[in-house]
This record gives C-alpha cells, structure tokens and sequence, in this order.
C-alpha cells in the first residue's frame, strides 16, 4: 500500500521532533498503522535555520496554507500554536476533507466546539493527544480506557514550568522570581511567561480533560484560574510541617450542586503520589467509579514525548481511514448528541478546605477571636500553629487548616477575620485536596 502522507506545519521543536521519531521508528510505526507514515510537506519561517532534524526528501514552504492546500498531503499536523492563523490553517484543512493532528491546546479549549462541529460535518478525524500533559496519553486513557467509569474527579499537574518553580521553592528554599527566571534561561517556560505562573496554560488543558471526563462541552471561560505567584517560601515550608507539599493543580470535580474546573496551587498530602512529582514532569490522577484513583505520569513538553504524542494521533488517524465516520472514537469522549449542557459552576460554590496563614498581633484572646468567627461561619479547624515572631516584629504567623467549606462561605470568613485590629494585612489563602487519601 502506498504510505500516508503528511504535512506539517511547524519545524520547530516539536516538529523536529516528529520528523524525527517517524524516520527512527519508522518501521515499527508503520507495522502498527498498517500503512507507512512520510512527511512530505512541510511550512517553517525560517527555512534556512539549522535544526534538529534532516529535511531531505520534504518540501519546505514559508506559506503553512501551501501545505495545507498541497493536494498531496492528506493528514495535516498543526504545530504552530496561536489562536488565529492555526484556526484559519485547520479549518482549511477540515473543509479540503483532510485530517489534522494538533497541539494546540489553547486553540482546542477556547474554540474546539467550533472547530470539532466542522470536523464533524466534513467526516474528518482531528487528534490532539500532543494538547494535554505532552507525551502523557491522557486523552487515550479518559477517552478509551476508562469508558467503563462514572468519572468522579480528575486532578493533575499539567503544567511543568509551575512544577519545576514550586519543586526548586520547596529543595533549595528559592523565591519564586528567581525560579522564574531561570525557567525561562532553560527554555521551559511558554514564550509569555504568565501562561505558566497565572495558570493559563493549565486551564487550558484543564477545559479538555474536563470535557472528554465529563462529557461537557469545553467551556474555558468557566474555569476559575489563580496562579502561583503568591506563594512564599514560607508557606512552602509551612505546608511541609503540616504534612502537606503545595502543587500547582487542575481539578475537575462533582459535588452535589454541581462540576467545579479550577486551576489554582494546592496542598496536597505528602503521601500522595501526586506530592511527590517533582520538577518539570506531569501526572494526572483520574478517579473512577469502578476502578478507583489511577495516575498517569511522564514528560508534559519536550521535542519527543510531544512528537510520541503526535504519532499516536496520526497512526489512530491511519487505523481509522477506513472507518465511516460514525463508528470513529468520538473526539470528546462522549458521543456529539449525547454531550451534556452543564455548566461549570461558579467558583463560590465549590467546597474545598483551606490552609490560611495570618499575621496576628500576638496577645491573649486573638486566636480565640479567629477561631470564633470561623465557627460562626460554620467553618471548622482541622489544625492551627502559632509560629514565633520574626526577631523585633510584633506580629506572629498564624496557620489554620479548615475542614471542607464553600468558597463563598470562606470569602465571608476571611472578610471578618481581615477587619480585626489584631490581624494585620489580608490572610494568605491556599486551597487544601487530599484526593481521597
Ligand atoms: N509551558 C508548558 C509547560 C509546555 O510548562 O508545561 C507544555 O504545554
């Protein structure tokens, strides 16, 4: 059979990789799609760059639309990111009846309702493995693996520059700032920064697993994002005393008003698995109803584990060929009549417990004081440590470990306690999960 050919829109660093991995395995992949994979067309600004990867026997445009409408090429692989020319190039190649393969995660969570509704009509198949937690197969295992389970809650770190930070904060005891900065130095970080620390990125990929686990549409404007650059080393420090490391979370998870999808830094138990991924790695913790908590672990970035990624895609595309559309696995999960219309909920109306730390004056009663107010939200304390001042301060850090409360109630909470006299500035507010443990 004469194999599948390919274009490719982007030659950078996953794209070298791809280019790669298909010339290195070659023939196990091509054993296992049935058909051989080439690429044979591919788009890069820069065609006269050095790069990673041999380019001999591909032609190479500046214009990605000249792959996309090269009649030739009849899988397109989108690896060039961005919201506007990437949508452009995939609907191009949806409506030309070609079959894509993207990375692009903020493409997929902000405008892959459209853009799955196309692909839908046209008949094509559109993977995007490579968006979530790199090399990780997440999709794979929530989309096929797990269609036996009522998906319960989905948490993980996807977002490995937010790791590699929070890990050096908690081995070396640096800042934040300093981290950040050599994050970018080691090229992990996403070209704007705040995509990493704000949570952007996160949510993101947060917006897909929660459709494809819950059968929603991805709805990203609905998920509630904070990032990591208020934690202190103190706070790190604090945590670990407790029992607790804090990790830069996506959580997606059911209570009984409703679906929460939230990205925000989380304490997480020691003795969880998930405290213990560390650096720029990612892992994501799925909980089913019949098989329990299971956690997928591996490379979130990096030229390979995305381009593994990507190859897993095109050789599901290849199986799939033959298939009529109707009998594809659905791209969402869930079948695209049977997707269901919740809407995630506000944020005030989730339940989490929370790690508190104020500054106190430190006199008789003013525990007491805190401790009232929070009982009179209904908010009860699992924990609490009076550290000692800081030489010549007048003021002690409080920490308080609450029980589960809904965020509104806190928000009330911490309101009362932040007007106190005693209490100096506002409390320093971190969201607990113990994740079944
Ligand atoms: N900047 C991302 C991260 C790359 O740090 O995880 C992979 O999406």
């Amino acid at each position: 059979m004469k194999p599948v050919k390919l274009g490719l829109l982007g030659l950078g660093t996953v794209g070298g990789g791809v280019v790669n991995l298909l010339e290195r395995n070659r023939d196990e992949i091509g054993r296992r799609a049935g058909r051989e994979i080439e690429v044979v067309h591919a788009a890069t600004r820069h065609p006269d760059r050095a790069r990673s990867c041999s380019i001999e026997g591909i032609r190479v445009s500046t214009d990605p639309m000249a792959v996309v409408d090269d009649p030739e090429t009849e899988i397109i692989i989108e690896l060039i990111g961005g919201e506007t020319a990437a949508r452009e190039l995939i609907e191009r190649a949806i409506d030309q009846g070609k079959h894509v393969v993207t990375a692009n995660k903020e493409l997929i969570a902000k405008a892959g309702n459209e853009i799955f509704g196309k692909a839908r009509d046209r008949g094509v198949t559109l993977g995007f493995e490579a968006a979530v937690a790199g090399g990780i197969p997440i999709i794979k295992a929530v989309r096929e693996g797990l269609v036996g389970n009522r998906i319960e809650w989905l948490a993980g770190i996807i977002n490995g520059t937010a790791n590699f930070i929070l890990s050096e904060m908690f081995y070396n005891g640096r800042e934040f700032g300093d981290v950040l900065a050599e994050a970018q130095r080691l090229g992990y970080a996403e070209a704007d920064p705040s995509f990493d620390v704000d949570g952007i990125d996160a949510a993101h990929k947060l917006t897909i697993l929660a459709s494809i686990a819950f059968g929603i549409p991805l709805q990203y404007d609905r998920v509630y994002m904070e990032g990591i650059g208020h934690i202190s080393r103190d706070d790190v420090a604090y945590a670990q005393e407790l029992g607790f490391r804090i990790k830069h979370l996506g959580i997606c998870r059911r209570n009984d008003s409703g679906l929460g999808l939230r990205v925000h830094p989380t304490l997480v138990p020691e003795r969880q698995l998930l405290a213990s991924v560390d650096g720029v790695m990612n892992a994501v913790m799925v909980n089913g109803d019949a098989l329990g908590p299971t956690l997928y672990y591996g490379a979130g970035a990096g030229a390979e584990p995305t381009a593994s990624a990507v190859v897993a895609d095109l050789v599901d595309v290849v199986r799939e060929f033959t298939l009529e559309p109707e009998n594809r696995v659905p791209y969402l999960a869930f079948q695209s009549h049977a997707l269901s219309h919740e809407v995630a909920l506000p944020m005030e109306d989730v339940e989490t417990a929370y790690y508190l730390r104020l500054l106190a004056r430190d006199k008789p009663g003013v525990l007491a004081e805190v401790a009232r107010l929070l009982a009179e939200e209904g908010i009860s304390i699992e924990a609490i440590i009076q550290k000692q001042p800081e030489p010549g301060a007048s003021e002690v850090p409080v920490i308080i470990l609450t029980h589960r409360v809904r965020e509104w109630l806190m928000n009330r909470a911490c309101e009362r306690i932040e007007a106190l006299e005693a209490i100096e500035g506002s409390a320093v507010r971190i969201r607990v999960e113990t994740l079944g443990s």
